[in-house]
C-alpha cells in the first residue's frame, strides 16, 4: 500500500490557514528578467510647512535653478555646505513618529479620486492593493544588497488595501540618539545643497541665506504597478525642472544628492556599489528621470556638479560583477509584496502584521491582534467608513 492510501479519510470542512515560511532576501534567488513596472502617474500632491503642518496643495514645490554653466561643467562653485549650520537650521523632531499620517490625510481629503467603480466601491474605498511611502519601498528594493541595517515594517489590511508603515528598530534608535556632531553636519549639508540649487518660483533665484528647515517638504502622490501589485505611493520631491522637455510630473521632477568627492578607483567602486544603488531605487520608484549630484570636498565645499539619468545608472554598474542588479531589487520587492498578501489576510484596522528583517537572515513576521501601535488610526477608519 502506498503512503497516501494510509492517510485517514477524515472529511475536512475548511482547510486551516498555513502561515507561509520565512522569505529569503538572497540576491541569487531573485535573478532573472525585470518584472513589469509601470511608470507611476501623479494623482496629486501635498506640502508640509515650516511647522510641519499639512496643506493640500503644492506650495512647497521648489524649482531647479542651477548655476550658469552647469551643463558644460563650468559652474563656479565652492559653495559652503556648513554655512548656517549654527544659526540658520531648524531640524524636524525625529522623535515624532508620523507613520502614514500625511498620506492618510491626503487620501481622506481626496477620497473621490480613489474609489473604484462597481458594486464593491464601498467595500474598497481605496482601489489599490498597497498604500505606503516611497522611502519604505526603497528599503525593500535595497534589501537583497543591504549588509548593515535591518528594518521593521508594520502592515494592516483595511477594507481591501494593505497599508505599509515603518517602525524604528532598536539599532536605528540607538544610532539616531548617538549621532555625532559630524553626522549632524553631514545631514545638514544635504539640505543646504538644496538651498543652493532651488528657487521658490520658476524664474526665481536660490536664496542661500534662508533658514534650512527640514520640517518643510513637497510630496507627490502617485499610482503605480509592479507585476500584479497596484499601489499608491507618496514621496518627497526635491524640485521641478521647469525647462524639462517633458513638463508633466513625475518626468519634470529632479532629485538632488550630495556625495563625497571621488579621488580614487576604490572610492569610485564603492560609490557605484552603495550610493548609486540607493539613488537608483529612490528615483526609479517614483519615475524621477534625473538626479543632480553635488560632490563635496573634506571641508564641506561643493567642488563639482554632475547629472545622472536614472535610466542610465544600471549601465554604469553593469561591468562590476560584485555590484547590484536592478532586476534583483524589483523581483525581491515583487516577492515580498506577494508574501505580505499571503500573510496579512485579516481585514481589521486593529490587527498589525509586523515584518522584520536583519542582514543575512530571512524575513519573518509576528501578528499583533489588538495592537497598541496601529498603522491606520481611528480617525482614518472613521473617515473611510462613511
Ligand atoms: P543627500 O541625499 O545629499 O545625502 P533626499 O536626498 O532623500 O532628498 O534627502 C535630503 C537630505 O536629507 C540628504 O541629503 C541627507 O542629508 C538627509 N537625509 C535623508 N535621509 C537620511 C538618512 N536616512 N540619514 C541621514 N540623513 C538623511
Ligand atoms: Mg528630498
Ligand atoms: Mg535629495
Amino acid at each position: 500500500r502506498g503512503l497516501d492510501q494510509e492517510a485517514p479519510d477524515v472529511p475536512r470542512t475548511k482547510s486551516p490557514h498555513i502561515p507561509p515560511s520565512p522569505l529569503s532576501a538572497r540576491p541569487s534567488f531573485y535573478q532573472g528578467s525585470f518584472p513589469f513596472y509601470r511608470l507611476p502617474s501623479e494623482l496629486g500632491s501635498f506640502s508640509l510647512d515650516e511647522k510641519r503642518c499639512y496643506h493640500n496643495d503644492a506650495r512647497r514645490l521648489r524649482y531647479l535653478s542651477p548655476p550658469p554653466g552647469m551643463d558644460r561643467g563650468e559652474a563656479s562653485l565652492g559653495w559652503d555646505l556648513m554655512d548656517g549650520f549654527e544659526d540658520r537650521y531648524v531640524c524636524r523632531n525625529e522623535d515624532d513618529k508620523e507613520g502614514l499620517l500625511h498620506i492618510l490625510t491626503w487620501v481622506k481629503e481626496n477620497k473621490g479620486l480613489l474609489r473604484g467603480n462597481g458594486r464593491s466601491a464601498s467595500d474598497r474605498p481605496v482601489d489599490r492593493d498597497f498604500v505606503t511611502w516611497r522611502g519604505h519601498l526603497t528599503k525593500i528594493l535595497c534589501t537583497p544588497y543591504e549588509t548593515q541595517e535591518g528594518w521593521i515594517l508594520a502592515v494592516t489590511l483595511f477594507k481591501g488595501t494593505l497599508y505599509i508603515s515603518e517602525r524604528e528598530t532598536a539599532v536605528a534608535y540607538k544610532k539616531r540618539k548617538e549621532r555625532t556632531r559630524e553626522q549632524e553636519k553631514l545631514m545638514y549639508s544635504g539640505y543646504k545643497f538644496e538651498s543652493y540649487m532651488c528657487a521658490d518660483s520658476p524664474d526665481g533665484s536660490p536664496c542661500p541665506s534662508e533658514v534650512v528647515n527640514t520640517n518643510e517638504g513637497f510630496c507627490s502622490v502617485l499610482l503605480g504597478r509592479l507585476a500584479s501589485h497596484s499601489f499608491l505611493v507618496s514621496g518627497e520631491v526635491d524640485c521641478k525642472d521647469s525647462s524639462s522637455s517633458n513638463p508633466s510630473p513625475p518626468s519634470c521632477y529632479v532629485e538632488l544628492k550630495t556625495s563625497a568627492q571621488i579621488r580614487n578607483s576604490h572610492q569610485e567602486r564603492s560609490f557605484h556599489r552603495y550610493k548609486l544603488l540607493k539613488w537608483w531605487c529612490q528615483s526609479f520608484l517614483l519615475g524621477i528621470p534625473l538626479i543632480v549630484a553635488g560632490f563635496r570636498n573634506p571641508k564641506g565645499r561643493i567642488v563639482s556638479l554632475e547629472k545622472f539619468r536614472t535610466s542610465e545608472i544600471p549601465h554604469l554598474v553593469r561591468g562590476d560583477r560584485q555590484s547590484w542588479d536592478p532586476a534583483v531589487c524589483m523581483n525581491f520587492c515583487n516577492a515580498f509584496l506577494d508574501y505580505i498578501k499571503k500573510v496579512a489576510i485579516t481585514d481589521d484596522p486593529r490587527v498589525v502584521f509586523v515584518f522584520s528583517w536583519e542582514p543575512g537572515q530571512d524575513i519573518t513576521f509576528t501578528v499583533e491582534a489588538d495592537s497598541a501601535n496601529l498603522v491606520v488610526p481611528d480617525w482614518y477608519v472613521q473617515a473611510l467608513s462613511q
